[in-house]
């Protein structure tokens, strides 16, 4: 926490616009004491604007009500919590270290406490999911009076005890517009391929700003940020960011690179792309799928109405 903070604060000296959004992240920001956040929110409170949208990740075992309510304290307006299920077999299957009960606990509490945007992270596509199992999972989640729910299928990823598994996940397609109905029903709006607020005030500001394109700094072991066209990453091994916090690796980004990730970050979400990212011969393909309806064109910007064929539609206009 003291290397993150002489980070964090030279970041902040290094930027000079006020931060409209803020993410404390890794999925654990729980497991640290309270009192070791003081330094950092004070340091912070110089920098964000008088609305700033703060969330902080925690996981639903280590979130304490102590640890909520100095959340609440620090300024802190936003908490996500990585639910993943509320059944015990699921999340035993996930190896979570939390069980349905503590989440369930964890959330009332952060209700009582006055958070009023929860967000509660689901996970799908896990063998032995059914329809019914995921839609008990979003049902106990809306009743719990979140307003906020990241619906993600579960990936295999390297690194991970999952990896290179076989009968951990299964095809999601289906399961996918299952989960879209499901949400709709329930009064939660799709703005991204896996995200889903009960209204626009209920989005996540910061996750919009990724989509947007916003420049955003990064700081913390295993961070990423982006300014202009540097994307850079913070050591992702805890002693070798301990020794050397800026030990950047960097990323320059083309022009080609950049028009790309937009059309692709637009195309997942509500946010939508420029039509001029794209040249003439492109943009007769643009009008010919608004003409099939796949795409809505207002105002020069393009609009996806089926996020799940967001790469289909990308890889079309490319
Ligand atoms: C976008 S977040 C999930 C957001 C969550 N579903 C919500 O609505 O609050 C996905 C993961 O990326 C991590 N993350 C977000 N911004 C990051 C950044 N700039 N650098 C590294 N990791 C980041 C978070 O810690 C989180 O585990």
């Amino acid at each position: 926490m003291e290397t993150l903070y002489e980070e964090l604060k030279q970041e902040l000296e290094n930027n000079n616009q006020k931060i409209s959004t803020v993410f404390i992240g890794g999925g654990t920001p729980s497991s640290i004491n309270y009192k070791d956040y003081e330094p950092i929110f004070k340091l912070l409170k110089g920098y964000i604007t008088d609305t700033a949208e703060v969330t902080i990740e925690a996981n639903p075992n280590s979130a304490s009500s102590d640890w909520l309510r100095a959340m609440k304290d620090f300024g802190v307006n936003r908490v996500s919590f990585g639910v993943q299920s509320f059944d015990d077999k699921k999340l035993e299957f996930l190896g979570r270290s939390h069980n349905s009960k503590r989440a369930i606990k964890a959330i009332q509490e952060a209700n009582c406490i006055g958070f009023n945007s929860i967000n509660c992270d689901i996970i799908y596509a896990c063998a032995n999911d059914t329809k019914e199992l995921i839609y008990q999972d979003l049902y106990m989640a809306n009743e719990l009076g979140v307003k906020h729910i990241s619906s993600y299928s579960l990936t295999l990823e390297e690194g991970t005890k999952f990896w290179n598994m076989t009968d951990v996940d299964m095809e999601d397609e289906e399961l996918s517009s299952f989960v879209i109905d499901t949400l709709q029903n329930l009064g939660f709006n799709q703005y991204e391929i896996s995200n889903f607020a009960k209204n626009n005030q209920f989005e996540s500001k910061h996750n919009l700003g990724y989509w947007e394109y916003k420049e955003y700094i990064g700081a913390g072991c295993g961070a990423v940020g982006r300014i202009g066209d540097t994307r850079y990453y913070k050591p992702k091994v805890l002693e070798e960011y301990l020794v050397n916090p800026f030990g950047i690796e960097i990323e320059k980004l083309t022009n080609e690179d950049i028009k790309i990730e937009k059309i692709l970050l637009g195309l997942r979400s509500k946010v939508g792309f420029d039509i001029n990212l794209l040249d003439d011969k492109f943009k007769q393909k643009a009008y010919e799928l608004e003409k099939c309806d796949k795409i809505k064109i207002d105002n020069n910007r393009v609009f996806n109405k089926n996020y799940l064929l967001a790469d289909e539609i990308a890889l079309y206009l490319s």
